[in-house]
Order: structure tokens, then C-alpha cells, then sequence
């Protein structure tokens, strides 16, 4: 759903003036003058009368000569929520040691269990964070933080804040911790505070609007690749052999499509954007038959959001698992022999540590936040835009959501390296 947005709404809220002199040594500051141009911005954004909307520059992430904070007596907490994604320690690790090491803050609160750390009740006991301490996090998968879904009251998650005097918090999730990352913002202006609270875009779908990428999603790509490539070789040494791989992607089929076109192997991509029919004469089964008859295997990605009909109609959850028994039923009907391996590596995907460039990607996501509130940024979130680190207003970012589109270069590809038709139906 778009939420209407006014051109107020691409401002980037401000927790007063800068007077404290930074003590980085050796940055190349940004000025808060300097801009990315939107100008390839495509997105849904609209007005409160549904006409398009487009800021025309997006502030310039980067260190800034001046601080809000004087960083000595500072306390900041970090909070990662949501589903796993490669990297969320590696922006655990680049914000503590730039906190720490660039900016000389000591007091740091890893907040434990997502949301459910900044209240009370749930009684998780934050961790203090040091550059020590995280040495070796992004070694491992997962976050040393532990995560949690869901919302939680803003009112008592301000109150947490208030009562061990956080004046900075980092939040490492995707949309729907964003828009609950809006809501503290808001109880923190209702109140009058003075806390910044800034946004790390992290999901493996890929799916947060405006930004070119969320970190975690290349990570997932290659190792959705090595799960292809596993079934391709099944597939390929059995006799009519079919490989269906199931990969994560609810509502959008970034993963998919990215990692079928890298691999190269894969026949047929199904994602949740575009709807596909099993059966009749340009169905996925009929197509399959051909695709046997003609080269004795086949390569199935399916996107875990997609044919959400047909799920609801056959009244499966999973549509790997429905795709599979209809390949197994439709060419037991017809007498056509095919031996079907089914491939869900959808949570081994989502642990493992980050590769080297996504390493790179999150400890510079993680600098940027950092120096945004430092200057006393607020209700924003750090991006990568137009091969530039921006800073989004939350409000922007959540307002709507970013889907494979059907007529551009990736699903494109995707056509071009898998042969499939446009219209499986
Ligand atoms: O991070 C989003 C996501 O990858 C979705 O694509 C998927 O549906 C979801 O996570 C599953 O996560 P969980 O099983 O933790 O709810």
C-alpha cells in the first residue's frame, strides 16, 4: 500500500545545531549542501492529491566538520531486528569500532532480542559493546545481538531509552523495523527528546524502497547459486531428472531472479510478481514436458511469494512443495518417467557470514550512520542510491515498497537466461 507523502516529507529532521568541532582526523567531510541527484529516481512516491513526487536531491551521507553530540559523554545502543541476513555483525562491528575508535564514544548498548530489548519487561539485559568485544563478530553468521519479529510499544521503548540516557540508536532491519524505528521517532517528538535514531537497511529480498540495495542481498544471491548448482547437477545426471529449489523471497523475487540469471543453469524462474498457470498449453507443466523431451533435465527457481493463487487454491503453503507434487501427479498421469528432487535452502542461505564485498558494503553503511547522528541526523535511514550513501527519511522509505519490475533489465535478463516465456499460462 503507498502512503501519500508531502514534499516536507524529504526533509531530513535536524536535532539542532552542530557546535561541537569532530574529532576525525583524517575525513574528507561532506558539507550539508552537498546532494545526490534523484534524477533516475523510479519510484511510487505520490502526493496527497496521487500525483508523482520526486525530491530533487537526497542529502549526502559522510562525516561532518561539526557534531551535535559531543561524542566523550555519549551513550548510543544498537538493535537488530527481524529475519537473519549475512552481515548484520559486520554493521554490529563498523559502527562500534567507528563509535569507539573515530569518535572516542565508550558507552555503547547492544540491545538484545530486536525490539523486545528496549522493554522492560522481556528482561534482556543489553551487552556493552567495545571495539575488543566485536573483533571477530563478522566471522560468524547471524547477529552476537539476537533478533526478534515485531512490533512493541513505542511509549515503553522511549521510556527504556530515557532511563539509560541513549542519545543515539542504531536500528539494523528491514521495512517493518523501519516503520517501527517511525514510530519511536514520533514518541521521542512527542516528548520533546533529544535522540537520534538511524536506520541500517538489512533483508535478503531486497525489497526496501528507493535504495539500490539492502546488504545481505549479495550474500544471499551467492549462496543461492551454489544451492542451483547443486540441483542442476541432480537434475542433470537422472533421467528426466527436474531440480524445484525454493528460495526465500515473500513478496518480492529479487533473490530468485538475480541468483538464476548468475547461475545460468536455471529454466524456469518463478517469482511472486508475475502469476503463472500449472497447466494448459503454455503452463509450466506443459512447458517442462518440452523442456524434458528436448534435453532430459530441467532447472525450477521458485520465489517462496509466488503463485500465491494457486497456493491458496491447491491450499498449500509452500509453493516449491505444491510445483513438485504437480510435476510428480501430472507426468505419473501422462506415463512420462521424471525423478523430482526438491531443494529448500532457505535459512541455510540467510546464516552464513557475509561475502568480502558485502563485508565492505555494511562496514560502510555502518560509518555513515554513524557520522548522520553524530551530526545530530534523525528519523532517517542510511542508503545506497545512485552509487551514492544518501540519507532517507523514514518516512519516505516506508511510504512504499520496491518489486521486481516486470519490464526492466533483471526480469529482462532473466528471460534472456532462462528461455522461458514471457507468460507461463
Ligand atoms: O527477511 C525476509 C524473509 O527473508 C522473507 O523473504 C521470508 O518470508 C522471511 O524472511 C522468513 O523469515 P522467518 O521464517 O524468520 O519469518
Amino acid at each position: 500500500m503507498l502512503e501519500k507523502l508531502s514534499s516536507e516529507d524529504f526533509q531530513i529532521e535536524k536535532l539542532g545545531d552542530c557546535t561541537h568541532a569532530s574529532p576525525l582526523a583524517h575525513a574528507r567531510f561532506t558539507d550539508d549542501d552537498e546532494g545526490v541527484a534523484t534524477t533516475c529516481l523510479r519510484s511510487r512516491l505520490i502526493s496527497e492529491d496521487g500525483a508523482p513526487l520526486r525530491p530533487e536531491f537526497f542529502e549526502k551521507a559522510g562525516p561532518r566538520r561539526k557534531l551535535y553530540f559531543s561524542p566523550g559523554s555519549m551513550t548510543c545502543a544498537i538493535v537488530t531486528c527481524g529475519g537473519l541476513c549475512p552481515g548484520i555483525n559486520d554493521v554490529i562491528r563498523g559502527i562500534t569500532l567507528h563509535l569507539e575508535k573515530g569518535y572516542g564514544v565508550e558507552n555503547l548498548l547492544g540491545l538484545r532480542y530486536g525490539y523486545q530489548g528496549l522493554v522492560e519487561k522481556y528482561g534482556h539485559e543489553p551487552l556493552h559493546l567495545t571495539g575488543d568485544s566485536v573483533s571477530e563478530i563478522h566471522r560468524r553468521g547471524g547477529t552476537v545481538l539476537k533478533s526478534s519479529r515485531g512490533e512493541q510499544d513505542p511509549g515503553k521503548m522511549v521510556d527504556y531509552l530515557v532511563e539509560h540516557e541513549v542519545q543515539a540508536l542504531f536500528v539494523i532491519g528491514g521495512d517493518g523495523t523501519m516503520r517501527g524505528a517511525k514510530t519511536i521517532c514520533a514518541e521521542i517528538a512527542r516528548r520533546g527528546l533529544k535522540i537520534s535514531v538511524i536506520g541500517v537497511p538489512k533483508t535478503i529480498d531486497n525489497d526496501i524502497a528507493v535504495i539500490q540495495k539492502t546488504f545481505g542481498f549479495e550474500t544471499a544471491v551467492a549462496e543461492a547459486v551454489r544451492a542451483i548448482t547443486g540441483g542442476h547437477i541432480e537434475a542433470h545426471d537422472a533421467f528426466n531428472g527436474v531440480a524445484v529449489i525454493q528460495l526465500m523471497g515473500r513478496d518480492a523475487g529479487f533473490i530468485a531472479a538475480a541468483a538464476s540469471i548468475a547461475s545460468g543453469d536455471v529454466n524456469f524462474c518463478l517469482v511472486p510478481e508475475v502469476p503463472f498457470s500449472l497447466h494448459g498449453e503454455n503452463g509450466l507443466l506443459e512447458r517442462l514436458r518440452e523442456r524434458l523431451h528436448r534435453r532430459g533435465h530441467a532447472v525450477i527457481v521458485v520465489a517462496e511469494g509466488a503463485g500465491a493463487e494457486l497456493r491458496e487454491e491447491h491450499g498449500y503453503e509452500d509453493i516449491g512443495l505444491l510445483v513438485k507434487d504437480q510435476i510428480k501427479e501430472e507426468f505419473a498421469r501422462r506415463r512420462i518417467p521424471v525423478s523430482v528432487k526438491y531443494i529448500d535452502p532457505s535459512y541455510i542461505i540467510r546464516s552464513v557470514p557475509a561475502t568480502a564485498d558485502d563485508s565492505v558494503f555494511c562496514a560502510q553503511l555502518a560509518h555513515y550512520a554513524v557520522d548522520a547522528a553524530m551530526a545530530g541526523r534523525t528519523d532517517m535511514m542510511v542508503g545506497y542510491y545512485n552509487d551514492h550513501f544518501v540519507h532517507l527519511p523514514l518516512k519516505m522509505v516506508t511510504a512504499d515498497t520496491k518489486r521486481l519490475d516486470t519490464h526492466g533489465r533483471l526480469w529482462a535478463g532473466v528471460l534472456a537466461s532462462t528461455g522461458q516465456p514471457e507468460v507461463l499460462a
